[in-house]
């Protein structure tokens, strides 16, 4: 299942791309897998400078695939690729530059969190309804995201499902630039091309040091332990089933 996700390569640039539009890139375990494994064979490969992460299709990422949620609160266990994918994305030392057309969901957000530089898309829509999934943040979002745009926008952004557009992700800090979408894969390869081309260890070093690592992956421990328990919940499972129905959830749109 490693085509949903292409892996490729150039020159210094690592080019990954969510290859799965017919299920709006929604993330597997499998994706969670290839991804994990591209980024960390990257981190000890010279010859790679920078990552570039996008997606086919009409969007970026309908973030994690809901069916395999449903998996996931049977086995009750979080799978280990994506633990793994989560805490590599974490540590990653290489620039990650990502360019988003369309919606951008759930981890398909927060990871943008960990991106050094992010391209919208015109069309960009970002959002990350944890709560009306009746789930709470991951990737260390409830840290990130509030310490990005303040509490009282992230907690509505998580709380409420509230759809940021690109303008406002710009205003936000989301974001560098937004772009047209007929050239975001220009933008994306300019950007990556530029950092490529900047000393290496001053860029992997001056990266290093914006992240406060130690307290990234000890905030990720506490949301993997919440957010089993919520897939474990009644609530969580009424909601996957309004979703796999297309039923609106309580409160909330369920597609939205
Ligand atoms: N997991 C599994 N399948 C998903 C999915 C997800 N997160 N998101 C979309 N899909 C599937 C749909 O079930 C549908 O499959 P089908 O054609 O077999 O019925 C297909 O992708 C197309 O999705 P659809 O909802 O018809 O596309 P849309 O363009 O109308 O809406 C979204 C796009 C992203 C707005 C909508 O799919 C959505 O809200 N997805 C769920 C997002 C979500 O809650 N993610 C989890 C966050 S924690």
């Amino acid at each position: 299942m490693g085509d949903h996700v292409r892996v490729g390569r150039e020159g210094a640039i690592l080019t990954l791309v969510l290859a799965r539009p017919e299920k709006k890139n929604a993330l597997t375990a499998a994706m969670y897998r290839s991804l994990a494994d591209a980024i960390e064979s990257a981190q000890s490969d010279d010859r790679i400078h920078v990552i570039a992460l996008t997606g086919d299709g009409d969007l970026f990422s309908a973030g994690n695939d809901v069916g395999d949620f449903i998996e996931v609160a049977r086995h009750g266990d979080l799978p280990p690729d994506t633990v793994r994918f989560l805490r590599l994305l974490a540590g990653n030392r290489k620039p990650l530059v990502a360019g988003v057309q369309g919606r951008a969901v759930g981890v398909g957000m927060t990871l943008l969190l960990h991106c050094d530089y992010v391209v919208l898309a015109d069309d960009a829509l970002l959002s990350a309804p944890f709560v009306n999934l009746a789930l709470v943040p991951e990737a260390a979002s409830s840290l990130l995201l509030p310490a990005r745009i303040g509490h009282p926008r992230a907690f509505s952004v998580f709380a409420l499902g509230e759809v940021v557009d690109a303008a406002k992700a710009l205003v936000w800090g989301l974001a560098n630039e937004i772009v047209p979408r007929a050239g975001l894969g220009d933008a994306v390869r300019a950007v990556a091309g530029r950092l490529a081309r900047q000393p290496l260890e001053a860029l992997l070093a001056t990266k290093a040091l914006m992240r406060p690592l130690p307290a990234i992956s000890e905030q990720m421990t506490r949301e993997f332990e919440q957010f089993m328990q919520r897939l474990a919940s009644e609530e969580a499972r009424a909601a996957f089933a309004a979703f796999l129905e297309r039923r609106p959830t309580e409160g909330a749109t369920s597609r939205r």
